[in-house]
């Protein structure tokens, strides 16, 4: 009868249950087993020997029947587990450099092998960064180029990153020779298809003894040519900042731009530049009459748009994915 019941078990707790109904503490072996006492002398060696060889029968059956109830269990798993290398695989989508990402790594990279640096500063930033130390006094009429977000009334949203270039200063000896870059968030109270209340900017800036508008000329020349190509026409025409002085902005033209009718290529702004005013080395623990310096100022928005021709500023922020993955 255990041969039959361990053989018709089908998985192993029915095994189990067939082992503890003859071999268990109370089982139907075991109960033999125990009450060997109580037959007689003359007859125990004999049921004592058939006993056990019942015993014997019975261990050797349920490990038979483990050992194939264990391979059977193998093989399905085995089976059930297997991976049908024909299945198409998943396609997993890419993520996609921002493009203004893109035209910030470019612009890096330009500067980066010309030996800058590449510095950042906080975008909550102090009045006394923002503005005062940039040789902009509080009642300068000049604040009123640059609409601010205030935080209170000596802590803003910095309005440009040209406060990295005060924050520079400081952290190094005193008329030790800088050249950084400092790219970052901006923030303005604008917002319509051309200004955006958050934007992003590069600042440069370079101290030397005898550092000159000509190094200034020269640099941003290489660098413009760089990014938009050579055969890229720059201008500089005079302008006004408080921190600069002489003062100037950059229009860069494509030769293969169409020409108005009188002949003039078109111009675009590009960015804001100038020898960084005595005023603000000294504000800030450098001597002018040491070193000089030149600094100049972009958005990078405006320079993503002419790199890959983009029409909308809002396409920048509104993350349809039908625009980033072109890029
Ligand atoms: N900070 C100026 C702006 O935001 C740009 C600038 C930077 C101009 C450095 C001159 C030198 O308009």
């Amino acid at each position: 009868s255990a041969e039959e019941k361990i053989s018709a078990a089908v998985d192993e707790r029915e095994l189990q249950d067939a082992k503890v109904f003859y071999l268990g503490k109370k089982g139907k072996l075991t109960a033999i087993l125990k009450n060997m006492k109580d037959v007689p002398a003359d007859q125990r060696p004999v049921i004592g020997t058939a006993a056990n060889t019942v015993r014997a029968a019975v261990e050797s059956f349920i490990g038979e029947k483990q050992a194939q109830l264990k391979a059977k269990r193998l093989e399905s798993q085995i089976k059930n587990e297997t991976v049908d290398i024909t299945l198409p695989a998943r396609h997993h989508k890419a993520g996609h450099v921002h493009p203004l990402d893109k035209a910030l790594r470019k612009i890096m990279e330009s500067f980066v092998r010309m030996g800058y640096s590449v510095e950042e500063g906080p975008e909550i930033e102090s009045d006394y960064y923002n503005f005062e130390c940039l040789n902009l006094p509080k009642d300068h009429p000049a604040r009123d180029m640059q609409d601010s977000f205030y935080i209170t009334n000596e802590i803003l949203l910095r309005t440009h990153t040209s406060p990295v270039q005060a924050r520079t200063l400081r952290r190094h000896e005193p008329n030790s020779p800088i050249r950084m870059i400092a790219p970052g968030k901006v923030f303005r109270w604008d917002n319509d298809a051309t200004h955006s209340p958050v934007f992003h900017q590069v600042e440069g800036l370079v101290v030397d003894k005898g550092i000159s508008f000509a190094d200034l000329k020269g640099t941003l020349e290489i660098f413009l040519k760089d990014l938009f190509g050579s055969d890229t026409k720059i201008r500089f025409r005079a302008s006004y900042f408080p921190f600069t002085e002489p003062s100037a902005e950059v229009d860069i033209s494509f030769a293969s731009r169409t020409h108005d009718e009188g002949g003039d290529p078109d111009w675009l702004e590009i960015l804001g530049c100038g020898m960084v005013h005595p005023q603000v080395l000294s504000l800030n623990g450098y001597d002018p009459q040491q070193v000089s310096g030149f600094a100049f100022g972009m958005g990078i928005e405006r320079i993503a748009m002419l790199l890959y021709g983009i029409d909308d500023l809002r396409n920048f922020y509104e993350n349809d994915v039908r625009f980033l993955e072109q890029f």
